[in-house]
């Protein structure tokens, strides 16, 4: 811009806003010039002359009137530019709105074209929804609006579209450039041919297509959803048919404008940031400019080879060298020596389509349901495909039939509706073919994954199911010890509840088979009174000791539970360490490590082997067990009376050392006496 004009600008605006904020109307007493604005009630919207971009010449507008930065809505003279600031808009004696160039006897350099002449009742005024209106001054009967001749811009409550009774096209054309109003070669129009569609054009020739209307938005719209900005109205009847946005938040400004480019964009403005928000645009992907792919073909963006056009079912490209070149243009034609109404068609139903073109060869029954719509295509040869003309509404009545080619169709990622495209016999048995390869794999897929499935488990199961064996057999076995827990707990002198926590090791009766050779005599290592003493090697090479309680005993489970739990909390080392038990069908089982000397009485009542303990070693010994006793009676979180404290029951490790043993799985935690612990004594 240059400074001159800068000036003369901002002079101006200086000037209106000292003078004519508080007028919103022209009339004949009452006309405008150069430098007058008349701003709307509410002060919206502002009509006046403006200089475009870097042009000089004078043009008639209406703007945004709290938008610092000008944004035009609508221009008057867009292809009549005044040189000069000579220009004046006023209503004349016949009631017309005309703008002049120096004075009024010059012919009108643009005037608002009404029927009839109202001689001097009318008046001119710019309403708060960006409306210039020229109404009678008696009947308040609009003669003309600036809403019927929209420039670039439509605005909200604005109908974009036809008034079929008088002709009226409301319809939007870009700028040529940011310095030129006057009509670029961009328009976008509802196109009334064969099913009523917005079109974006250069020229004549189709640019982008918003798709047949679907009962809430257009077919290639998928972004117009209920929450969209707007309320959108869409009408067709007999007398109009035309779009109209109505905002959702009255206090929202919005607009949508076709820009000198040839886009359509959606803006609102953001009052905090102070600037217009783009929230949308078209066309915005390669599958959205018309005809990308050509005829009969199907423009999907998300194809893992990377070329977007594919021919629809029974379709094959029409130049197949352009085609492998990827380039889709020339379209698709009908298989080579194919042709339809053939016995055995039916239709390939492809999803989240957008409609195709319906302004040449298509045409719509609004009383037909989708089954009727199916049979109806079907019956006429010359039916291609059929949709639903109203696919998004509840009642889904509607049948929109094609012939001839199919044109500008894509394919959604999460939009649009379904497409049924005519198929025959060949076509629709390649689709069932492909189905049913498809089953056969997935379901030899499912085999094979249950035969790695069953392999694995069964590899996993000894761990798996032993785990979980495991867990129930600890469960088990906490559930029937609650008893002897509270016992516990009434012997302990620190109430001590840790008991309940167990820490056996559960050995499988089928591992012990195996590790005492099925308790084979020849490992037998003795017998108690409660049952036998069995040697036992592990597979890991460990060797235990395995007292199987004989069933005839006496000695029950809760015995044995003593001691597991017992010696399972004690950790000493005079003291023989449990490594778990075996609880599985009739056996009860203890195991311990195993002591490779035997017991204390093997050596001292044998003449030959008592020679073996020396005093050192048998002084050793004592110390051994006494240490051992005191750790029961003292040291060790129980309180523990062993009672049957004997020769027997003193296990020599490897290197000799006493390991008391047998914490009197019967008769030392025998029920109530754990009671009379101080008062009475028992055992050997
Ligand atoms: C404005 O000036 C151009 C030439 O610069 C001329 O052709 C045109 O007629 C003028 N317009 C008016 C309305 O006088
Ligand atoms: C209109 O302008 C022309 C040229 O400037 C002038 O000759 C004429 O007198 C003017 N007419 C009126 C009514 O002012
Ligand atoms: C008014 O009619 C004239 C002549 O028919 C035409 O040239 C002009 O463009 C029309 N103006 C508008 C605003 O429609
Ligand atoms: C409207 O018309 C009446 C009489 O017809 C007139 O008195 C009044 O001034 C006019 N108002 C405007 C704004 O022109
Ligand atoms: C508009 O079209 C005309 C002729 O069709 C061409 O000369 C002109 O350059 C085009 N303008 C733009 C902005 O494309
Ligand atoms: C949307 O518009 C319709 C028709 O104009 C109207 O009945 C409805 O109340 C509007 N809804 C909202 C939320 O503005
Ligand atoms: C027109 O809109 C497109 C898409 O939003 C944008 O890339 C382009 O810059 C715009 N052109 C102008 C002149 O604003
Ligand atoms: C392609 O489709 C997948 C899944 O259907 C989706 O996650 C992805 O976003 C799509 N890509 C494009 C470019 O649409
Ligand atoms: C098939 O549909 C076309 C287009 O609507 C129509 O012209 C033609 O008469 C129909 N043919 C039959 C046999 O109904
Ligand atoms: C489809 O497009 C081709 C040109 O690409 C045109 O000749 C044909 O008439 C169009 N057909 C329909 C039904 O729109």
């Amino acid at each position: 811009m240059n400074p001159a004009k800068l000036l003369l600008n901002t002079l101006l605006f200086f000037q209106f806003s000292q003078i004519s904020t508080s007028i919103d109307t022209i009339s004949l007493s009452q006309p405008i010039k150069d430098g007058d604005v008349i701003v709307s009630s509410r002060k919206i919207y502002a009509l006046g002359f403006f200089s475009p971009g870097n042009s000089v010449k004078r043009y008639v507008g209406i703007w945004y009137n709290q938008i610092s930065q000008l944004t035009l809505l609508w221009v008057a003279n867009r292809n009549n530019p005044i040189n000069d600031t000579s220009g004046v808009l006023s209503v004349n004696i016949q009631g017309n709105l005309v703008l002049h160039e120096r004075n009024q006897s010059t012919v009108p350099v643009w005037q608002a074209n009404i029927s009839e002449a109202s001689a001097g009742n009318t008046v001119a005024q710019l309403l708060d929804t960006g409306n210039l209106v020229l109404v009678r001054n008696d009947t308040g009967e609009t003669l003309w609006q600036s809403f019927d001749h929209p420039t670039d811009t439509v605005l909200p409550n604005m109908r974009f579209g036809w008034d079929k009774r008088t002709g009226l096209n409301r319809y939007v054309t870009a700028w040529k450039s940011p310095d030129d109003p006057g009509s670029g070669n961009f328009s976008f129009t509802l196109d009334l041919a064969g099913f009523p569609q917005p079109l974006l054009y250069k020229d004549d020739v189709k640019l982008w297509r918003a798709g047949p209307w679907t009962g809430q938005r257009f077919s290639g719209t998928p972004e117009m959803t209920r929450t969209f900005i707007f309320n959108i109205t869409y009408i067709d009847n007999q007398d109009e048919v035309y779009l109209c946005d109505g905002l959702n938040d009255l206090s929202t400004i919005a607009r949508m404008i076709l820009n000198e480019t040839g886009f359509l964009q959606r803006f609102t403005w953001n009052n905090r940031d102070r600037r217009w928000i783009g929230y949308w645009t078209a066309p915005a992907e390669r599958c959205d400019y018309y005809g990308h792919c050509g005829p009969n073909s199907n423009c999907n963006l998300n194809l893992t080879d990377g070329f977007e056009c594919t021919c629809l079912p029974g379709f094959e490209p029409k130049y197949p060298k352009e085609w492998f070149l990827r380039d889709g243009s020339g379209g698709c034609k009908r298989k080579q020596g194919t042709s339809t109404c053939q016995k055995g068609e039916g239709f390939i139903k492809l999803e989240r389509m957008k409609l195709p073109d319906t302004s040449v060869a298509a045409n719509v029954d609004m009383n037909l349901g989708l089954k009727a719509c199916e049979e109806k295509c079907l019956s006429n040869c010359s039916c291609v495909a059929y949709a639903s003309a109203s696919a998004e509404t509840n009642r889904g009545i509607g049948c929109l039939m094609y012939h001839g080619d199919l044109n500008d169709t894509r394919k959604y990622t999460n939009a649009g509706q379904d497409l049924f495209v005519r198929a025959n016999a060949a076509e629709l048995g390649k689709i069932k073919r492909r189905l049913a390869l498809i089953i056969v794999a997935i379901v030899l897929g499912v085999i094979l994954l249950g035969l790695c499935f069953f392999f694995l488990r069964r590899r996993l199961a000894t761990r798996i199911g032993e785990r979980k064996r495991q867990r129930r057999r600890e469960l088990l076995f906490l559930n029937s010890s609650t008893r002897f827990s509270e016992r516990e707990a009434s012997i302990s002198t620190k109430g001590n509840k840790e008991i309940r926590k167990v820490d056996v090791t559960f050995f499988e009766l089928s591992t012990l088979l195996a590790a005492t050779d099925n308790f084979s005599t020849s490992n037998k290592l003795g017998q108690g009174g409660f049952g036998p003493v069995y040697k036992g090697k592990l597979s890991n090479g460990q060797e235990i000791a395995v007292k199987r309680l004989s069933t005839t005993s006496g000695q029950g489970i809760e015995e044995l539970k003593n001691e597991v739990l017992l010696i399972a909390k004690l950790q000493h080392r005079n003291l023989v360490k449990l490594l778990g038990c075996c609880l599985e069908e009739d056996e009860n089982m203890l195991i311990y490590e195993f002591m490779p000397n035997k017991s204390l009485d093997y050596f001292i009542f044998d003449e030959s082997r008592k020679q073996l303990l020396d005093w050192k070693k048998r002084f050793d010994i004592i110390l051994g067990i006494a240490r051992g006793v005191l750790y029961l009676h003292q040291d060790s979180r129980l309180r523990i009376i062993h009672r049957d404290l004997k020769a027997s029951n003193i296990l020599l490790d490897e290197k000799m050392n006493p390991r008391i043993s047998d914490f009197g799985t019967a008769r030392v935690f025998g029920g109530e006496e754990i009671l009379a612990i101080t008062k009475r004594v028992v055992g050997t």
